[in-house]
């Protein structure tokens, strides 16, 4: 008969990956500059430039480089794929005193990256992940003290100056309400695939 005293394991399946790296050599304090007074305009509660396609800029090719590298060691080691993942849209956000930005996800976009250029202010404001999206029909209340990785509806991610943070462009996340008296900068990006993926003969192929 199980009892609570025999022996059992659990292994975790299906885990989400958060890749993070420092390209501090990457950016240069001109760079740096250059970035923070960039022209922004209005978001729906912070700021975001008003290029959206910032990595087209000749002054931030080093960082695009970077990107670009980390993208692809991403595609390559995390996702183990032949594909490269490419940059799309990339803008700059800026969360003054008093902002966050409320919950989201990117659509049109396989993995998403936040690059903490500047020198974050403390508190940083963290990055608040859910693990469910959509609607739920059944929602249990776990204790808090057993909170773990199978039940747990968030993940908090606290980045650091020069990260570059990247995960699934799918995940609903949301950024804490900025407390300091500094502003709160990053670049965003999203990104997809070109080539071929799927399978001819199982009529899955898709050419991008
Ligand atoms: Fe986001």
């Amino acid at each position: 008969m199980v009892n609570a005293d025999n022996k059992y394991e659990v292994q975790p399946m299906f885990i989400e990956p958060l890749f993070r790296t420092n390209l501090a050599s990457a950016i240069s304090e001109e760079q740096i500059e250059y970035l923070k007074n960039i022209k922004m305009v209005g978001n729906q509660v912070n700021l975001i430039s008003e290029d959206l396609y910032i990595f087209e800029d000749p002054k931030l090719e080093s960082i695009k480089k970077a990107v670009q590298a980390t993208l692809d060691v991403y595609a390559s080691s995390i996702m183990g794929i032949k594909q490269k993942l490419h940059v799309t849209q990339s803008w700059v956000l800026r969360n003054d005193p008093g902002k966050g930005m409320h919950g989201h996800s990117h659509s049109n976009s396989i993995v998403y990256g936040s690059f903490y250029f500047a020198d974050l202010p403390k508190p940083s404001a963290k990055m608040i992940f859910h693990r469910h999206s959509g609607y739920q029909q059944l929602e249990f209340t776990y204790d808090p003290e057993k909170q773990n990785l199978y039940n747990t509806k968030i993940n908090v991610v606290e980045p650091e100056s020069q990260e570059l943070v990247l995960f699934s462009s799918r995940l609903q996340h949301y950024v804490e309400e900025n407390t300091s008296s500094l502003p709160r900068f990053s670049i965003a990006f999203n990104s997809f695939v070109r080539g071929k993926i799927g399978d001819f003969r199982d009529v899955s192929e898709l050419i991008l």
